[in-house]
């Protein structure tokens, strides 16, 4: 018997090492993620000293030096202060936390907003951050309240949550909504309702079933018909063309298939999660530092603009897919994440001191198309790289 539990133990100790070897932290890249913490929480008191009473930031023009403010009705509002906390948790810096508290309660107002499909995007990443940081009664009513909102957008017909009130005839869904759904999870763990669960799986199927190509890109946009639930249109609106793979949107789907999977532990999302990351990890147009071009179909590359925000989102998803994927898959989605997080933070990407109005990135694609946004900082790109560095030292047991 005495050999029996000895033998466990050192399997045991020989499976939990080699699972620590796996995910073996670079010295020095830790030594600059923390860094990088230090100076983002610089960054981020500078870009609070501009910001106007009641206003959320939303970029900054480097060469204007002129900033663009939004509302709390933007998809963009919860990145803010989403960001905060997240540095919060690695600076204990309260001046970061009390700022984030302030604009919490700018935005609590849209958990009952119902003509928006971002309130995942809005209310998960700042009131799920918060709540996260110290279980509170008061977020968990926001947060449900804001599922519950989300939800209303829902079409049983379709199958998924609309994005857009488009024109009459119109039912828009846009690969993007993949991200949405972690609130929908959350509130049916939450709360015991089902309902939610269901409607985030529904959605994520029919993404599945009607958003991709034979290659697993992705298209931006379809257009459905309301009331069959037959697809009318295939198409782009933030992307180079229709039949592109416009860079963030690919990332938006690998980053929702990764979080799907992890809700679900269904097999099929992780399936589509691996073959989305081997669409845009085996792309000739993915440059050997891992910043994608805006689009990975862009005319002119390789003079197209590189999208930051891209690979930030790409390198918290692939920080998660690792710890779902087989031995072979795990390495390369780990090191690709780590190949990201060093070009990130490096000057090309990460803007000096004092610089780029406090954003912490430079170098995102906002709206190429519509000519919006374009070689700025962005809010979501700040907030997932800040994820995936903290993805990075939880993984690696730092
Ligand atoms: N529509 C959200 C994005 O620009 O990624």
């Amino acid at each position: 018997m005495k050999k029996i539990i000895t033998a466990i133990i050192l399997l045991h100790s020989i499976i939990s090492l080699s699972a620590q070897n796996k995910f073996a932290a670079e010295k020095s890249l830790l030594a600059t993620i923390n860094n990088n913490f230090t100076d983002a929480a610089a960054q981020y008191k500078l870009l609070k000293q501009q910001l106007p009473e009641g206003k959320f930031p939303k970029t900054y023009f480097p060469t204007t030096g002129k900033y663009e403010w939004s509302g709390s009705g933007w998809w963009c509002s919860g990145f803010y202060p989403g960001t905060l906390l997240k540095l919060y948790t690695q600076t204990k810096d309260t001046v970061l936390y009390n700022e984030a508290q302030r604009m919490l309660q700018l935005l609590k107002k849209e958990q009952y907003n119902t003509t928006t499909h971002d309130l995942g995007f809005m209310m998960y990443c700042s009131f799920g951050t918060d709540n996260s940081i110290q279980s509170s009664a008061t977020d968990q009513q926001i947060l449900l309240n804001s599922a519950k909102s989300l939800s209303t957008r829902f079409s049983p017909t379709v199958g998924c949550i609309k994005s857009w009130d488009g024109k009459p005839g119109e039912y828009l869904v846009i690969i993007d909504n993949m991200m949405n759904l972690e609130l929908l999870f959350w509130a049916t763990k939450t709360s015991g309702d089902s309902s939610y669960y269901k409607i985030a799986v529904q959605h994520a199927n029919t993404t599945m079933q009607n958003h991709f190509r034979k290659d697993y890109s992705s298209y931006h946009v379809l257009n459905y018909n309301a009331a069959t639930g037959a697809v009318i249109e295939k198409k782009t609106a933030q992307g180079y063309a229709n039949e592109s793979a416009w860079a963030r949107g690919q990332a938006w789907g690998l980053y929702g298939y990764t979080e799907v999977y992890r809700e679900t532990k269904d097999k099929k999302y992780l399936a589509q999660a691996n073959h989305i990351a081997q669409f845009i990890l085996k792309n000739p147009h993915l440059p050997a530092d891992g910043v994608p071009y805006w689009d990975y179909n862009a005319p002119d590359i390789p003079h197209a603009l590189r999208d930051a925000s891209a690979a930030a989102i790409m390198a918290s998803a692939l920080l998660e897919l690792c710890t779902y994927a087989d031995k072979k898959n795990a390495a390369l989605y780990f090191k690709t994440a780590e190949k990201i997080l060093k070009t990130l933070s490096t000057s090309t990407y990460k803007a000096a001191a004092g610089s780029n109005g406090g954003f912490i990135l430079q170098h995102g694609v906002g709206h190429m198309p519509n000519k919006t946004e374009v070689d700025v900082p962005l809010t979501y790109g700040d907030y997932y790289f800040v994820e995936a560095m903290i993805r990075y030292k939880k993984l690696t047991g730092k």
